[in-house]
């Protein structure tokens, strides 16, 4: 008999705040089962048994075109953007073509963990920027891009995620992203802005893209499908100028393979299609915050005074700063006996010393009453560590 997997990292019995999956309510949901139906019996899909162009399935593409220049007011055309295999297939990719082996990549410190990995495998030396409530800050970056100019060491790429960071939920103001730019110009690096939580904001508004304020020019912008549709059909883009997309379109594995996962992009074409994504971004949008609300309710019912926390305007994580008394990995240990997961800060940072005192906490996927009643448990569990300590 057929087992369905377990969601990554979430084991029987626990709650888990530990990974960014999507709230299992929001996956396969009438209209994706409508969107699937109809994409299985039109006379196309035979296409998505085939290997597809390399640049990503064509529909799925004009669908982004015109969503990016409608809602970015960017003036993309198909030329600009691809399909990629999510949007860590892209930075994979990305990272592949354009940092070599030594090279410098900044990340914001702390970054999300899995990009540090994707990056760390193409053997780039990382470097992080710290960041306040407002994001990166700038004057660290400029402080850091002086001293290694003088060593004649300049960075290659920033690897940032801009809005609703992972994993401290903070949006990047929209003066530090023009100063931001204003830099990369005049050191010369790329800017890869990963903008996966774009449409998953609380209020109306979303600060400018990297992309959108310099009009394309040295910035990569990567998006996905995981987050607002499903990360089981691993489909993502990248919108670049033309020039990087021919060279992504180029490489090995697109030349080789045909484009990424043909299948999946056009079950979301057709979802778009039919003008189901608009609604189901709302949905989302309402799901997330509510959530999101409960977690902030939660933490200033139960967490003891001297615990700091982030106040997200969208995504899936809050970022804890626990009293520099007590080890989040003893608090993790503890939290785990009693049925409790959450990421540790560590991983999330270059030199995990750095992130010894912190924790993220995903929102996005335990129930509610669960995630109320984690909050409340992991206070007890601060408690307990600092008593013992
Ligand atoms: C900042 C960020 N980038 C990328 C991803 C992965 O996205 P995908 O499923 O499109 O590869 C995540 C997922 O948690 C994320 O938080």
């Amino acid at each position: 008999m057929f087992q369905p997997d377990l969601p990554q990292g979430t084991a029987e019995g626990t709650i888990s705040l530990l990974f960014g999956h999507p709230d299992p309510s929001t996956l396969l949901t009438p209209a994706m089962r409508d969107a699937l139906n109809s994409a299985m019996n039109s006379p196309q899909f035979y296409g998505a048994f085939q290997y597809g162009p390399e640049q990503g399935t064509r529909a799925l593409i004009k669908y982004l075109v015109d969503k990016l220049n409608r809602e970015q007011q960017l003036g993309v055309q198909t030329e600009n953007v691809m399909i990629t295999a999510g949007s860590t297939g892209a930075l994979d990719m990305v990272t592949r073509l354009f940092a070599p082996p030594n090279s410098i990549v900044l990340v914001e410190a702390p970054s999300y963990a899995d990009s540090l990995h994707v990056l760390r495998d193409h053997h780039v030396r990382l470097r992080g920027i710290p960041m306040d409530d407002q994001g990166l800050i700038v004057t660290e970056l400029e402080r850091i891009l002086a001293e290694l100019n003088v060593a004649n060491d300049l960075p290659i790429m920033l690897y940032t995620i801009p809005n609703y960071h992972n994993p401290t939920g903070i949006t990047l103001a929209e003066s530090r992203r023009v100063e931001i730019l204003n830099l990369a110009d005049r050191y010369g690096f790329l800017i890869v802005e990963d903008d996966v939580y774009h449409d998953l904001g609380f209020e109306s508004t979303v600060p400018s893209s990297f992309y959108a304020l310099a009009d394309g020019k040295s910035v990569l912008s990567i998006g996905s499908f995981s987050k607002t549709f499903a990360p089981g059909l691993r489909v993502g883009w990248l919108v670049a100028d033309k020039n990087i997309i021919d060279q992504c379109v180029n490489c090995g594995v697109l030349q080789m393979g045909g484009g990424s996962n043909p299948f999946s992009a056009q079950v979301i074409a057709e979802f778009c299609s039919k003008g189901y994504l608009e609604p189901h971004i709302e949905t989302l949008r309402a799901i997330y915050k509510q959530r999101c609300e409960a977690a902030l309710t939660a933490l200033s019912r139960y967490m003891p005074s001297d615990v700091r926390w982030t106040h997200p305007r969208g995504g899936f994580f809050l970022w804890l700063t626990l009293p520099p008394t007590v080890l989040a990995s003893e608090v993790k240990r503890v939290a785990n006996e009693r049925g409790l997961n959450f990421a540790l800060g560590e991983g999330f940072f270059i030199d995990p010393a750095d992130g010894r005192h912190n924790l993220r906490i995903a929102f996005s996927f335990a129930a509610l009453p669960d995630l109320e009643r984690g909050l409340e448990l992991l206070a007890q569990v601060i408690e307990t560590v600092r008593r013992h300590t």
